[in-house]
């Protein structure tokens, strides 16, 4: 099923802002009587009035929809807390210090949740000179591939993208504790201590 904007999340928006029906009515060039039908589920708004009613509300058209308002609190996040979201149309990937709302190709991208590594997806990382070579073993094909890899302290995040057919390895500075994370585009993401 679709997620579309309920009557019901208009009207605790537009209470919780204060505002009428028909001052919202106003913000969006409808008429009051047209909020109030949205409100008691007797219409609702045409998709052009999306981005509108949600401006007039105060928040975005992905938290309109999903009925609930979403505070970034990232003020002053440890990287160690960040996220990952990737896209899985476009292969996108979006990194963020704290949780968000992240959209791509139209839809809503969930954090991804890291599991620990398992034997299809190992890592071996050996020390060369002052750096470390990591390897992921992993088949590199265009329908299955390791499309990145990120090192993640608490005040910084070292990430290297992988292509199918390439290789899932590279050379970077592992300086400090951290986590290794690496994505597999069919199995998720997986981490490990570093
Ligand atoms: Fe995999």
């Amino acid at each position: 099923m679709t997620t579309y904007v309920t009557g019901t999340t208009i009207k605790q928006l537009r209470e919780a802002r204060k505002l009428t029906q028909m001052e919202l009515a106003e913000r969006i060039g409808v008429s009051s009587k047209t909020v109030s039908k949205w409100e008691t589920a007797k219409g609702l708004p045409d998709i052009s009035l999306l981005q509108p009613l949600a401006q007039a509300l105060g928040i975005s058209v992905i938290e309109l929809m999903n009925g609930e308002h979403i505070t970034n609190q990232n003020i002053s996040a440890n990287m160690l807390r960040c996220k990952f979201y990737v896209c899985p149309i476009c292969g996108n990937i979006i990194h963020s210090l704290g949780n968000m709302v992240a959209s791509c190709c139209g839809i809503t991208l969930p954090a991804l949740e890291a599991e620990e590594a398992d034997e299809a997806h190992g890592v071996v990382i050996e020390n060369v000179e002052d750096e470390h070579f990591i390897t992921i073993h992993h088949p590199m094909t265009k329908q299955h591939f390791i499309s990145f890899l990120a090192f993640v302290t608490s005040d910084r995040t070292q990430m290297v993208k992988f292509y199918p057919e390439g290789n899932a390895e590279t050379r970077m500075q592992l300086r400090g504790r951290g986590y290794l994370y690496y994505y597999c585009n069919q199995h998720g993401l997986f981490k490990i201590r570093a």
